[in-house]
C-alpha cells in the first residue's frame, strides 16, 4: 500500500461551463481532493480566463478546498477578492508581486492558506525564501496560459530540489505540481516529490472523467510504492 495518499484538484478550465455545478459533483464523487481554479489576466499571460464570480459559484458547487490559481500581475491589488469569494488557497507567482512576503501575510491573515508557484524556466531558489511562509508550492509542468500543453519533463530536477529542502528542514507546504499531468506524468511527478496532482483536460475531456481521474491518482500513488 502506499505510504501516502496522492491528492487530486482537478481543473475547472476545461471543465463545461454550461453545467459547472454538475461538474464539480461529478469529480467530487469521484473522489478530488480540491478543486483548482485558474485565473489569467490576458497580461501576465496570455489568456483571459475566471475570476472571483467563478470562485464563488465553485464554493456554492462543493465543500471541497478551491486551490485559486492567480496568473495575474498584480496579485497584491486582487487576492484579497478570491478569499472573499471562497478561495481557500489563494496561489500566485512571486515575480508578479513586489513584496511576496507581504501578500502571503496578507492572505492567511485573511483566513486562507498562501501559496508560490513558479513557472518552468524560474530556479526554485526564487520561492526557497518563503517555504517556511507557505501551504502550497505549485510547480508548473506548463508555461501557463492554456490546458491541454505538453507536460515539460525538464521542470523534474527542480520539483526534486523543492522536495528536497522540504524534507531536510522539516517543512510542511504541499508541493503541487500543475500542467500535462496525465496517468503517465502523474508517476513520473510523484516519483520526484509531487503530493497533489492539477489537471484539466486529462479529466474533464476523457470519455470517462471519473476513471481518468482514478487513474491519475493510482498512477501518482504507484511511484510511491
Ligand atoms: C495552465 C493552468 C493549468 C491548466 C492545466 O496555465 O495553470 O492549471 O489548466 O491544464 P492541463 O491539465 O490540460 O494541462
Ligand atoms: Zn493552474
Amino acid at each position: 500500500m502506499p505510504t501516502h495518499r496522492i491528492r487530486i484538484s482537478p481543473s475547472i478550465l476545461s471543465a463545461d461551463f454550461t453545467r459547472l455545478g454538475e461538474e464539480i459533483r461529478m469529480v467530487e464523487r469521484a473522489g478530488a481532493d480540491m478543486i483548482h481554479v485558474d485565473v489569467m489576466d490576458g497580461h501576465f499571460v496570455p489568456n483571459i480566463t475566471l475570476g472571483p464570480v467563478i470562485v464563488s459559484a465553485v464554493r456554492r458547487a462543493t465543500d471541497l478546498p478551491i486551490d485559486a490559481h492567480l496568473m495575474i500581475t498584480d496579485p497584491d491589488v486582487y487576492a484579497l477578492s478570491f478569499v472573499e469569494a471562497g478561495a481557500d488557497y489563494v496561489v500566485f507567482h512571486s515575480e508578479a508581486c513586489p513584496e511576496p512576503r507581504r501578500l502571503l501575510d496578507v492572505i492567511r491573515d485573511a483566513g486562507a492558506r498562501p501559496g508560490l508557484a513558479i513557472n518552468p524556466p524560474n530556479p526554485a531558489e526564487q520561492i526557497e525564501p518563503f517555504l517556511s511562509e507557505i501551504d502550497l508550492a505549485l510547480v508548473m509542468t506548463v508555461n501557463p496560459g492554456f490546458s491541454g500543453q505538453s507536460f515539460i519533463e525538464e521542470v523534474m530536477p527542480k520539483l526534486a530540489q523543492i522536495a528536497g529542502w522540504k524534507r531536510e528542514r522539516g517543512l510542511d507546504f504541499a508541493i503541487e505540481v500543475d500542467g500535462g499531468i496525465g496517468p503517465a506524468t502523474a508517476r513520473l511527478a510523484a516519483s520526484n516529490g509531487a503530493e497533489v496532482l492539477v489537471a484539466a483536460s486529462a479529466i474533464f475531456c476523457a470519455e470517462d472523467p471519473p476513471a481518468a481521474l482514478r487513474e491519475i491518482r493510482a498512477a501518482g500513488e504507484q511511484a510511491l510504492i
